[in-house]
């Protein structure tokens, strides 16, 4: 029976445990325990995963573009520490291509004689569908080295999956193939989203509906349907930061233009969101300067409260630099959350040593409210920034009852029914789509 430690139990360490717990062979008992004994729990292990956070570097070489790999590297520095036998090690984190060769070198130094195996085996899961994903994955990547001890690690890892996931979706190449196809993986899905919004700007300017657009290139079977929403922008905790993180490995490596063909994937998730907050202003007659304005929506997608890289934040600070008061509703998003991240700098949200005090503005100008309709009640406009279902369902002939006139509607993912509510009255926008 192997023993399997994971360091790091976030949104992809504890879920990835848990499956893997689930379907290990009939046990007598419990066999996943979450400690803060770590040095023991890594001692006794055959196999580590590592998935700690690999968040953006804030400070000093590849500020604002590398990965920051400290967690990564004290992690890989305390198995060196307190391992007596040989170890299978698994980056489960996204990492920089060429990763594995530096863990590499810091457990085979003063190793006492250990073997260690290092295998890249990225995750793949969406957060909201966390374990579904999990179950049934498109595919389980293992890389590893091609010597005989490379092979059998493969191995190893490869009968853990073949648990519950069928052999043909198990896929196993070299070390960088692994390590790459992740952040590959990430910057394909990203770039999709940032076509797609692309369009939805050509759309507004020209008549075109970009849903209808959107389905229309999504029955091509080459493009498929999926992932084709166009959307306020992007976010979460990866997208980007996998971006500018193979951005600056082109840069490194001196590919100058493919870094500058990536990076353009972001600059048109930052123009979506810019461009959102212009048409609020600019069809608020040029100011929203004291107008309230409701945010429904706060987390990155719906079905989580993560609000790591959400596009509400800009959103939300574009509209407080014009002076708005924001009234902000979000199902699962505290109210210590949202002002937190509205008075956060760029990439502080996953770097808490950081945090800054919170600004004296943003807390006058902003409240958080637990309803939609309190967070409407007098608002000059609203704002949906997040799919949740149960926006949907509102009833806006009373929200449209209790706001002041003319009252806007801004629609940043396109779930209500633009006709129904301007029957009601509202001057609705919806992304990518004609008046
Ligand atoms: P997270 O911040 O939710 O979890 C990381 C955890 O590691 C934190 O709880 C942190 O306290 C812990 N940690 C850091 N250093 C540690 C140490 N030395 N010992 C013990 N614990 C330590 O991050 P996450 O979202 O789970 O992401 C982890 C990695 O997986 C990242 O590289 C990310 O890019 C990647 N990833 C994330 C997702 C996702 O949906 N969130 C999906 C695929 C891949
Ligand atoms: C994404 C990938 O989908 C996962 O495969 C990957 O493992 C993960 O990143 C990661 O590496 O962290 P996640 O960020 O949880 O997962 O969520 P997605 O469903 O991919 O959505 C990301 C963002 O794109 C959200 O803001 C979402 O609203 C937006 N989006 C998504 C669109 O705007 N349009 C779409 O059609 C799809």
């Amino acid at each position: 029976m192997v023993k399997i430690c994971c360091i790091g139990a976030g949104y992809v360490g504890g879920p990835t445990m848990a499956v893997i717990a689930l379907n290990r062979e009939a046990m007598p008992g419990k066999n996943l325990f979450f400690s803060t004994n770590v040095e023991k729990h890594v001692s006794e292990a055959d196999i580590i995963f590592v998935s700690v956070n690999t968040p953006t570097k804030t400070r000093g070489l590849g500020a604002g573009k590398a990965a920051d790999l400290t967690y990564w590297e004290s992690a890989a520095r305390m198995i060196a520490d307190v391992s007596k036998s040989d170890k299978i090690v698994v980056e489960k984190s996204t990492v920089p291509v060429k990763t594995a060769e530096a863990i590499e070198k810091i457990l085979t130094h003063n190793s006492k004689g250990i073997n260690y195996q290092i295998l890249s085996n990225p995750e793949f899961l969406a957060e909201g569908t966390a374990i579904e994903d999990l179950f049934s994955p498109d595919r389980v990547l293992i890389g590893g080295r091609e010597t005989p001890d490379g092979q059998r690690a493969i191995k190893a890892l490869k009968d853990v999956y073949a648990h519950w996931v069928p052999e043909d979706r198990i896929i196993c190449t070299n070390l960088w193939s692994a390590e790459l196809s992740k952040l590959a993986a990430n910057a394909f899905l990203a770039q999709r989203i940032s076509s797609v919004n692309a369009m939805s700007a050509l759309c507004e300017a020209t008549g075109a509906d970009v849903s209808q657009v959107s389905h229309a290139i999504g029955k091509d079977t080459r493009i498929g349907p999926k992932f084709l929403n166009s959307s306020v922008g992007f976010g979460g905790s990866c997208f980007q930061k996998d971006i500018l993180n193979l951005v600056y490995i082109c840069e490194c490596n001196g590919l100058t233009e493919v870094a500058n063909y990536w990076k353009q994937v972001i600059k048109v998730n930052d123009y979506q969101k810019s461009r959102f907050v212009n048409r609020v202003v600019s069809s608020m007659f040029n100011t929203v300067s004291g107008k309230k304005i409701a945010i429904l929506g706060f987390a990155f997608k719906k079905d989580t409260g993560d609000t790591r890289e959400t596009p509400a934040i800009d959103v939300c600070n574009g509209l407080l630099g014009d002076k708005a008061w924001l009234s902000i509703y979000d199902p699962q998003v505290t109210e210590d959350q949202i002002q937190r991240d509205l008075a956060m700098k760029k990439f502080d949200w996953d770097h808490p040593v950081h945090l800054q005090p919170m600004s004296p503005t943003s807390v006058k100008q902003v409240t958080v409210v637990w309803d939609a309709y309190e967070a409407t009640k007098n608002a000059h406009g609203l704002c949906i920034l997040t799919e949740w279902d149960e926006f949907k369902s509102l009833d806006f002939q009373r929200i449209f009852d209790n706001m002041q006139k003319p009252a806007f509607v801004f629609d940043g993912r396109n779930v209500v029914n633009a006709d129904k509510l301007r029957e009601i009255g509202f001057i609705v926008y919806s992304i990518g789509k004609p008046l």
